[in-house]
C-alpha cells in the first residue's frame, strides 16, 4: 500500500509512501482518503499528521498522470483537500526533504507545517508550463502575501525551510519533524480550532493596487511568449481581489488552461530529457563513480575560474594552477568578483562565500596536484598548449585521476594519447559564465572508461548541473551545430536582413539573445579568431562580414561597435554597421532584397534541426532529448519549446527538409537534408 496508517496516542499518523519522489498517484489519493475517513470515523482520534516515508514529502502529482492527458480518475487532490478541511480534527504536515507541487499543495492546506530544517518546499508547477492546480496560489498568497506568492510561484523555485518559515508559509522547524508535528497536532486538539490557510485574509487585504500591473511590466521580458507565469500572477491577483470561491475556481481553470497547452506538454519533454539523459549507454548502476575528494582546475581564465567556483561550492577543495603568480592573482580577481556579485543576489551568506573561497588555493607547480582525483583543464584553446597540459597532468597526478577538458571543440582522443591513461581521459564542456550556466556538455573519448564517464555524470550532480553524454567531433554536440546557425545569419545579412530583424526574429522566438547581438557580447574578434583556424569544404564559404567588422576594430560591446552601437550597456542600431553589410552585399553581387521573419526563422533554425539529425545518425547524440537538453541549457532555446529536435517535429519535419533542399545549392552539399531527417519526416518521431 502507498499510505500507511498507524497511530501514536490519539494522534493518526498516514504516512505516504511511494517511491521514488513519494508522487501523488491515484494510489496515494486513494490512500489518503480512506486515512482521512477512517480517522474522522474513530472518535479515539483527535487529530492527525500526514507524512512522507523514505525521507521525503510528496514531491507533486504523478507527473506520468499528466502527461498521459487523460482526466485524473478521482479522488482528485481537490477532494482529498476538501476532505481535509471539512474533516472537523487538526491536521498538520511533517515534512522531511522536499515538499514540492501538489506535494507542498497538501501540506498547504493542513492546519500546520513542521519542517526539518534541511528540508525544501516549493510550487514549481511553472518549470513544467502548469500552475499550481489544488489551491496552492491562493494558500500561499494567503499565508505569505502576494509580492512573496508573484516571486516564488512565478520562478518555482524551491525554498530552503528557514525562508520557508520567515515567509510564514511553514510553522516551525525541527530535528524530527514527526514527533514534533505529533505533538503540535494533539495540542491544536486541545485549544480548539485554528483557521485554515484558505480561511486567512490577512496578508491580502492591505494589497498596494499597483502591485500586480508593476510586476508585470517588470516582467515582461523575461516571461514573453510563455503562459504560465501570466496565469500564476492572474491567480494571485484573484486571491487578492476576488472572493474566495471565485478566486479558487479561477486558479482550477487557469491550470486547466495550462495542461492543455502545448507549452506544457515541452516542458514535461525537456523534464522527461533531462532525466534520460544522464543515462548513458554501457554504464549501468554496477558502475561506481570515483569519488573525488579534491579537484584541479588548470588555467584560471575565463573558465577556469568559475570551474573552481563551482567545485568549491559544491564543498570540493579546488586547487588552481595557471603559469605565473599574477596569472593566478588576476583567476583570484575573477573568483573574489564571482562571489560579489552572488552576494549581492543573496544566493550566498558572507559566511558561505568566504568558506568557499578557503576551499580555492593557487599554485604554479604541478608537483602540488599529488592528491586529487580528477583535473580539469581550462587553458587557452590551443591543440599543442592543450597536449603539453596533458603531459604534465599525466606525470604529476596520482594514477587513479581522471584527467578532463573544457575545451570546446578539441580531439578529445588526441589529448588522450599523450597519455599513459586514456581511459580516463574525457571531457567536461562547461559553458560561460560557469558558475551560472546549466549544462555540462560531458564528452566520451574513444578509449573512455564507463567508470570515467559514471564520475563525470555524477559530478554534474554534485556541481549542480544538467548533463548530457557526447561523442567526439569537431564542435561535440552543440558548437557542431552552432556553426551553421551562426554562419547563416551573415548569409541572411548579405542578402538583405538588418542585424535588427535577424535578432528580433529569434528573440521574439524566445532565445534571449539572437546571434549577432551573441557576437559582439562574445568579440567579433574572438569569433574571427576562431574562424580563422577553421577549413570549410570547397563548396562552402564564410561570409566576409565578421572578418571585416574584426579587421575595422568593430569587435562588439568591448569597443562599443559592432554589429550595434553600444551606450551604457544599450544596445542601438548602428548605421556604419549597415553600411558595412550593404559594402559586402555588392561586393558579392548580391541584389538586396526584403526577408520575411518567416524566412529568417526558417533560414536559422531548420539547419539545427538538420544537423541535430546527423548527429544523432552518427550517435554523437544518443538520443534527439540530449540534444533539446544542450540546445536550451547551452544555447538559449527556449525550455517552453521543447529544444529544437522536439520543435521540428512540431513544426513539420517536411517544411524543414524543404529549407534544407533551397540552401544546399547555395550553401553546400553538407546543408543537404541528412538522411536521418528524412527518415523521422517519414516516421513522424526520431526514435
Ligand atoms: N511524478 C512522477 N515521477 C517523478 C516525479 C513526479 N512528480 N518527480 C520525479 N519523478 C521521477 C523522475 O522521473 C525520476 O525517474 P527515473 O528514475 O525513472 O528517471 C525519479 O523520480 C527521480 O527523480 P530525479 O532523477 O529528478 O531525482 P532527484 O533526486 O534529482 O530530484 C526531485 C528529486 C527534486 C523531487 C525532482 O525529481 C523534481 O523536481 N521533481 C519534480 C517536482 C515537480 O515538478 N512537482 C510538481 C508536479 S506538478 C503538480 O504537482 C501539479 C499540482 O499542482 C496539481
Ligand atoms: P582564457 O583566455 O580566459 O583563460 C585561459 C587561462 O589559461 C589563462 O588564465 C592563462 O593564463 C591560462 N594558461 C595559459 N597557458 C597555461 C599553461 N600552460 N598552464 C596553465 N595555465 C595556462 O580562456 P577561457 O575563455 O577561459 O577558455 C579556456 C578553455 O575553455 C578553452 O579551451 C575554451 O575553448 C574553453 N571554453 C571557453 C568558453 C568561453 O566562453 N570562454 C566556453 C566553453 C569552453
Amino acid at each position: 500500500m502507498p499510505t500507511h496508517y498507524f497511530c501514536d496516542g490519539d494522534v493518526a499518523v498516514l504516512s505516504i509512501d511511494n517511491p521514488p519522489v513519494n508522487a501523488l498517484s491515484l494510489e496515494v489519493r486513494r490512500g489518503l482518503m480512506e486515512g482521512l475517513n477512517r480517522a474522522a470515523g474513530d472518535a479515539a482520534v483527535r487529530a492527525l499528521v500526514i507524512t512522507g516515508a523514505n525521507g521525503s514529502f510528496p514531491a507533486g502529482a504523478d507527473i506520468r498522470e499528466i502527461a498521459s492527458g487523460a482526466a485524473f480518475e478521482p479522488p482528485i487532490l481537490l477532494e482529498v483537500i476538501a476532505r481535509i478541511e471539512s474533516l472537523g480534527k487538526p491536521v498538520v504536515a511533517a515534512i522531511e526533504g522536499v515538499a514540492l507541487g501538489g506535494g507542498f499543495e497538501l501540506a498547504l492546506a493542513c492546519h500546520a507545517r513542521i519542517a526539518a530544517s534541511g528540508a525544501r518546499v516549493g510550487l514549481p508547477e511553472v518549470k513544467l508550463g502548469l500552475i499550481p492546480g489544488a489551491g496552492g496560489t491562493q494558500r500561499f498568497t494567503r499565508l505569505a502575501g502576494p509580492q512573496a506568492a508573484l516571486e516564488v510561484i512565478s520562478t518555482g523555485e524551491a525554498l530552503a525551510a528557514a525562508r520557508a518559515r520567515a515567509l510564514g508559509v511553514l510553522d516551525a522547524l525541527a530535528d524530527a519533524p514527526l514527533p514534533e508535528a505529533v505533538a503540535w497536532a494533539r495540542r491544536l486538539a486541545k485549544e480548539g480550532p485554528v483557521p485554515l490557510a484558505s480561511e486567512r485574509e490577512e496578508k491580502i487585504t492591505a494589497v498596494d493596487p499597483q502591485l500586480f500591473s508593476a510586476w508585470r511590466a517588470a516582467h515582461a521580458r523575461k516571461f514573453k511568449g510563455q503562459l504560465a507565469p501570466w496565469r500564476i500572477a492572474d491567480a494571485i491577483e484573484a486571491a487578492c481581489t476576488r472572493g474566495r470561491a471565485e478566486a479558487f475556481a479561477l486558479e482550477r481553470q487557469y491550470y486547466l488552461e495550462c495542461r492543455e497547452s502545448p507549452q506544457r506538454k515541452a516542458l514535461m519533454h525537456v523534464f522527461d530529457a533531462e532525466r534520460a539523459a544522464r543515462k548513458i549507454e554501457g554504464v549501468g548502476p554496477q558502475v561506481t563513480p570515483l569519488p573525488i575528494r579534491r579537484a584541479a582546475v588548470v588555467g584560471g581564465g575565463t573558465m577556469g575560474a568559475g570551474i573552481a567556483v563551482l567545485f568549491a561550492n559544491a564543498d570540493i577543495p579546488v586547487t588552481l594552477l595557471d603559469v605565473s603568480t599574477a596569472a593566478l592573482e588576476a583567476a583570484m580577481e575573477r573568483i573574489r568578483s564571482v562571489y560579489a556579485q552572488t552576494l549581492e543576489r543573496g544566493r550566498l551568506s558572507r559566511v558561505q562565500a568566504d568558506a568557499a573561497l578557503r576551499r580555492i588555493c593557487g599554485t604554479t607547480d604541478y608537483a602540488s596536484l599529488g592528491q586529487v582525483d580528477i583535473a580539469i583543464e581550462a587553458v587557452f584553446e590551443d591543440p599543442a598548449l592543450k597536449r603539453a597540459v596533458f603531459e604534465q597532468l599525466d606525470r604529476h597526478l596520482p594514477a587513479h585521476a581522471i584527467l578532463a577538458t573544457n575545451t570546446s571543440t578539441l580531439d578529445i582522443d588526441s589529448l588522450a594519447q599523450v597519455t599513459g591513461r586514456p581511459q580516463q581521459v574525457v571531457g567536461t564542456h562547461f559553458f560561460s559564465p560557469a558558475h551560472v550556466m546549466k549544462l555540462m556538455e560531458n564528452v566520451r573519448g574513444t578509449a573512455s572508461a564507463p567508470q570515467t564517464l559514471a564520475t563525470v555524470m555524477a559530478l554534474a550532480k554534485r556541481l549542480g548541473k544538467i548533463p548530457v553524454m557526447a561523442g567526439n567531433c569537431d564542435g561535440f554536440i552543440g558548437n557542431r551545430m552552432l556553426l551553421y546557425y551562426g554562419v547563416e545569419a551573415e548569409r541572411l545579412l548579405e542578402e538583405g536582413a538588418t542585424p535588427e530583424q535577424v535578432d528580433g526574429v529569434i528573440e521574439a522566438f524566445g532565445f534571449a539573445m539572437g546571434p549577432l547581438a551573441m557576437r559582439d557580447l562574445a568579440g567579433n574578434d574572438v569569433g574571427w579568431a576562431i574562424r580563422r583556424n577553421r577549413t570549410l569544404p570547397p563548396d562552402e564559404r564564410w561570409s566576409p562580414i565578421l572578418q571585416r567588422m574584426a579587421e575595422e576594430g568593430r569587435l562588439g560591446r568591448k569597443s562599443d561597435q559592432g554589429f550595434y552601437r553600444y551606450e551604457g550597456g544599450k544596445r542601438h542600431q548602428n548605421p556604419e554597421a549597415l553600411a558595412l553589410i550593404e559594402s559586402v552585399s555588392r561586393a558579392l553581387g548580391i541584389e538586396r532584397r526584403a526577408i520575411s521573419d518567416a524566412e529568417i526563422l526558417a533560414r536559422l533554425l531548420h539547419p539545427l534541426v538538420n544537423e541535430g539529425a546527423k548527429i544523432l545518425a552518427e550517435g554523437i547524440a544518443s538520443r534527439a532529448g540530449d540534444i533539446d537538453v544542450v540546445y536550451i541549457h547551452g544555447y538559449g532555446f527556449p525550455a517552453y519549446k521543447g529544444g529544437p529536435m522536439y520543435w521540428g517535429l512540431q513544426e513539420g519535419l517536411e517544411k524543414v527538409i524543404a529549407t534544407m533542399a533551397r540552401l544546399a545549392p547555395s550553401h553546400g552539399a553538407r546543408w543537404a537534408a541528412a538522411p536521418r531527417l528524412v527518415a523521422a519526416a517519414a516516421r513522424g518521431t526520431w526514435d
